[in-house]
C-alpha cells in the first residue's frame, strides 16, 4: 500500500527544485504557539503551484463499500495529497500513509482522512431520521460523539455528515439520512450533531471535523429520483432548505459538501450563489467545500460544461475548493491558471481554507491515530446502552385501538421477515456495522418477554418477492396466539443513496401476510421497521395497533421489546408526514394555504394525511392547560414568553413533547399554515405537572426571511398554536 504513496520522480524533483532553500529555524507554521491564520498564510508562501493544487484533491483509498461509488480507477497518489476518503477501519494503515505525507515530503502537510460516518461506525445507531424522532437533540448530540470517538479511533478526521437536507417525498430513499420535512427541526438536530462530532474543540482527540451536506435542496429531487432535477425558487430555498445548513454555520461545522443537483438550471456544484454569495459570504463560512462524489466531472452529463478543463474551471470559480474523485482540478487546474481562466489568488484562498480546517483539527500537532484494539474503541457497554436508548425514544406509537399495547397476553405469535433479521435493521449508511453485532427483534422479545409470555416465531414471507410458502405456517401461528405481532418493513438498500421507489407502500407480499393474518381474526399489532414514512393507508384498518421503529441499528431487539412490554413508555413522536396514499407525496404540515380552503381535494382519496406531523401516542394520557402569554400585545423590539403547563393525567410515567407552531394570518409574503419554532421533551410523572416555555424573538419566530435571505418582522396577528390551542398576540 505504501507503494502507491510513493512520489512520482517528476513531481519529487520539482518539489526540490521549488523548495530547497532550506533555513535552520523551524518555519512558523509548525509553531503551534503562533495563531492558526499566521500558520496558514506562512506554510502558504512556501509551497508550489502543484502542492497547492494538490491540496485541493480528493481520493478514496480501501475497499469500495458503496455500489454508487461506481468508476473508480486505482493510481498512484501522491503524499501531498488534500484528503483520502478512508474506507478501512484499521489506524495502521492510515498512520503508515500519513507517515509519508508528514515525514517524507517537503512540507509535511497531513493528509486529512474523511469517512461517511452517518449514524455510528461499528456502534449502529437509529438511522437519522428516526432520531429526529426522538425530539431529543442531546441523545442526538450524544451518538454523534460515540460515533465521532469509534471513527477516530480507527483512523478517520473528517465525517461526511450530518445530511442535513430537508425532504418531503418519500420516494426519494435518502430521506432516511436527514432529519425529515421540516426545515427547523432539521436545524436543531444539524447543531446537535455537529456539537456531537466535533466537540468544543475538534482538535482534542475523539472528535471528527463535521461536514453539512448535501448543499443544497438535494431533498427537492423531482419524483424523489436521485441525483435529478430540482425546481427550487429563491424564496423556497430560504424558507426551506436552507435554515439547516445556516444553523449548522453557525454552531462551527468545519466543512460543506456541495449537493448532486441541478438546481433551477444551476447544478450546485456551480452555483456561485450558494457557494460563494450564500455560505461564504452572508454567513461568513470560513472552512472549504468539498464536492459529492466525481460531481466536478458529472457536469459534462449535467450539460453544463463541454470538457473536463471547463468543469474544473466552473466549479472552481463557483468556490467549491475540494474535488472529490473527478480529477478535475488534478488535471487541469494548473493549465487554467496558465490560460488565466482562474486565479492564483483564488487558488491560494482555496489552499488556504482547507490547511484552515486542519489546522483547526489539530492534524500538524497530532496527525497519528493511537493505537487501540477493536475492542477497546467498538461496541462499548456505554455505547450500547445509548443506542438502546436513543432507539427507545425513536419509536412512534401510531394506533392503539382499546389500549391492546402495552401487551398482556401469554401466547404470543411473532411474525414477519424482519423479526430475525440482523441486517437491514441496521438500515442505509451503516459504516462499519457489523450484523454479527446486532441484537435481532427476536433475541429482544425473547429476553424481555422470558417467564412472562409464550411467543411462537413464524417468518411468513420475505421482504420481497412471491414465494407464498410460509404463510400456511404463519397462520398457523396466528389461530395458536391471543395475539399477533406482525414485523414488516423495508430492506436497508430500500432507502440510501439512489434508492428510489416509485411507490412507498410495504412489498405486495407482506400486505399479503397481514391479510392472511387478519382471516385469522387475532388481533394484530403492526410493527414497521422502515427507512422513511411508508404508506399504510389501506392496511391500517386490519391492524388494532401500528408501531413504527424505524431502522434502529445494532441494538434492534430490546428497544421495541420494551416499548411492546410496557417497560417503556412510547415518547416519539413523527418529524414528517406519514401520507395516507403515496399519490399525495410531496406532503408536508407546513404547506402555505389553498385560495379554496373547501376544495382542492383529491377525488378518489382522502386529502389528509394518516398520521400527521407531531403525531404519537403514549400509554398515558396529557392534559394541557391553558395557554398563557407574558403579553398580548407587543413593540417590535418587545420579549415574549409563552407557557403552558402539561399534566400527567394517565396511570404511567411518560415523557411529553410540545411542539410550539407559530402562524402569521396575513403577511406581504404568504407563509405556511403552521411553523414549528420550538419543541421541548420534558418526562413528567403521574399526577405530576410540568410547565413548558417558549421564549419567543419576535424577529426570528415571527419574521419571515425574503428571497434574498434577509429576515423582516411586520406589525400584525400572530398566532401560537399549541396542539388545538391557538393564542393570538399583536404585534404594533
Ligand atoms: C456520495 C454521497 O452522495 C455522499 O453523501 C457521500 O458522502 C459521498 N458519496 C462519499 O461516499
Amino acid at each position: 500500500m505504501k507503494k502507491t504513496f510513493i512520489l512520482s520522480c517528476t513531481v519529487l524533483l520539482t518539489l526540490c527544485l521549488a523548495g530547497c532553500k532550506s533555513s535552520d529555524k523551524e518555519p512558523a507554521y509548525k509553531d503551534a504557539n503562533l495563531s492558526i491564520e499566521k500558520r496558514v498564510n506562512d506554510l502558504l508562501s512556501r509551497m508550489t503551484l502543484d502542492e497547492k493544487i494538490l491540496q485541493l484533491n480528493q481520493y478514496a483509498t480501501g475497499p469500495n463499500d458503496n455500489p454508487n461509488n461506481i468508476g473508480e480507477v486505482i493510481r498512484r497518489l501522491p503524499s501531498e495529497i488534500g484528503s483520502l476518503i478512508y474506507r478501512t477501519e484499521d489506524p495502521e494503515l492510515r498512520n503508515q500513509l500519513q507517515k509519508v505525507a508528514v515525514e517524507e515530503t517537503r512540507l509535511g502537510i497531513p493528509i486529512i482522512f474523511g469517512y461517511d460516518v452517518i449514524h455510528g461506525f461499528r456502534t449502529i445507531f437509529p438511522i437519522p431520521l428516526a432520531q429526529a424522532m426522538s425530539w431529543n437533540p442531546e441523545l442526538v448530540k450524544q451518538a454523534a460523539s460515540v460515533a465521532a470517538k469509534e471513527a477516530w479511533y480507527s483512523g478517520i478526521d473528517w465525517t461526511f455528515a450530518p445530511m442535513i437536507d430537508v425532504a418531503r417525498d418519500g420516494r426519494w430513499g435518502r430521506i432516511a439520512e436527514g432529519y425529515g420535512e421540516d426545515p427547523y427541526t432539521t436545524a436543531v438536530f444539524t447543531e446537535a450533531a455537529v456539537q456531537g462530532f466535533q466537540g468544543e474543540d475538534m482538535s482534542e482527540p475523539e472528535k471528527l471535523a463535521a461536514c453539512l451536506k448535501h448543499f443544497a435542496g438535494y431533498g427537492a429531487c423531482e419524483g424523489g429520483r436521485d441525483y435529478g432535477y430540482t425546481e427550487i425558487s429563491r424564496q423556497t430555498l430560504w424558507d426551506t432548505y436552507l435554515p439547516p445548513y445556516e444553523a449548522g454555520v453557525k454552531a462551527g461545522a468545519a466543512t460543506v459538501m456541495s449537493a448532486f443537483t441541478n438546481i433551477s438550471g444551476v447544478p450546485a456544484t456551480i452555483n456561485k450563489y450558494l457557494l460563494t454569495d450564500v455560505l461564504k459570504e452572508k454567513w461568513g463560512h470560513d472552512g472549504f467545500i468539498v464536492s459529492d462524489w466525481g460531481a466536478i466531472g458529472q457536469l459534462l452529463n449535467q450539460g453544463a460544461t463541454a470538457d473536463s478543463m471547463e468543469c474544473a474551471v466552473r466549479a472552481f470559480n463557483a468556490g467549491l475548493e475540494m474535488d472529490m474523485m473527478s480529477d478535475c482540478y488534478g488535471k487541469f487546474l494548473k493549465k487554467a491558471l496558465e490560460e488565466k481562466k482562474v486565479s492564483l489568488a483564488q487558488i491560494d484562498e482555496s489552499v488556504r481554507r482547507i490547511l484552515r480546517v486542519k489546522f483547526r483539527k489539530g492534524l500538524f500537532e497530532n496527525p497519528y491515530t493511537p493505537s487501540t484494539t477493536p475492542e477497546e474503541r467498538f461496541l462499548l457497554p456505554e455505547s450500547k446502552a445509548l443506542a438502546q436508548k436513543l432507539a427507545e425514544e425513536t419509536i412512534v406509537l401510531l394506533k392503539n385501538e382499546n389500549h391492546i399495547l402495552p401487551l398482556s397476553s401469554k401466547n404470543i405469535g411473532v411474525i414477519g421477515p424482519m423479526v430475525k433479521d440482523n441486517y437491514d435493521v441496521m438500515g442505509c449508511w451503516t459504516a462499519h456495522g457489523n450484523k454479527a453485532d446486532v441484537e435481532t427483534i427476536w433475541e429482544g422479545l425473547q429476553k424481555e418477554f422470558e417467564g412472562k409470555a409464550n411467543l411462537i416465531y413464524a417468518k411468513g414471507c420475505e421482504i420481497e418477492g412471491d414465494d407464498h410458502t410460509g404463510f400456511s405456517e404463519a397462520m398457523n401461528v396466528a389461530r395458536r396466539s391471543e395475539i399477533v405481532l406482525l414485523f414488516l418493513g423495508e430492506s436497508r438498500w430500500f432507502t440510501g443513496e439512489d434508492a428510489n421507489r416509485s411507490q412507498i407502500a410495504l412489498p405486495v407480499i407482506q400486505q399479503e401476510l397481514l391479510r392472511k393474518i387478519k382471516e385469522t381474526g387475532k388481533p394484530i399489532v403492526l410493527v414497521v421497521s422502515s427507512g422513511r414514512a411508508v404508506e399504510l393507508g389501506t392496511v391500517e384498518p386490519l391492524c388494532d395497533a401500528i408501531v413504527e421503529m424505524w431502522h434502529p441499528g445494532t441494538v434492534a431487539g430490546t428497544p421495541i421489546a420494551r416499548v411492546l412490554s410496557g417497560a417503556v413508555n412510547p415518547s416519539g413522536k413523527l418529524a414528517l408526514t406519514f401520507p395516507f396514499s403515496g399519490g399525495q407525496m410531496p406532503i408536508y404540515y407546513n404547506a402555505r394555504p389553498g385560495g379554496r380552503p373547501l376544495q382542492g381535494k383529491y377525488t378518489d382519496i382522502q386529502t389528509a394525511p394518516l398520521y400527521e406531523f407531531g403525531h404519537g401516542l403514549s400509554y398515558t394520557t396529557f392534559t394541557y392547560g391553558e395557554l398563557k402569554a407574558s403579553a398580548t400585545t407587543l413593540n417590535k423590539q418587545d420579549k415574549l414568553t409563552v407557557s403552558v403547563d402539561v399534566t400527567n393525567s394517565g396511570d404511567r410515567d411518560g415523557a411529553e413533547v410540545v411542539h410550539w407552531f407559530i402562524r402569521d394570518p396575513v403577511c406581504s409574503i404568504t407563509r405556511p399554515m403552521k411553523e414549528l419554532k420550538h419543541f421541548e421533551k420534558q418526562m413528567i410523572k403521574v399526577g405530576e405537572t410540568k410547565t413548558f416555555t417558549f421564549d419567543v424573538d419576535l424577529l426570528r419566530d415571527f419574521g419571515f426571511v425574503d428571497e434574498n435571505g434577509d429576515r423582516f418582522l411586520e406589525a400584525g396577528e400572530y398566532q401560537i398554536i399549541v396542539k388545538d390551542q391557538v393564542l393570538k398576540v399583536e404585534v404594533k
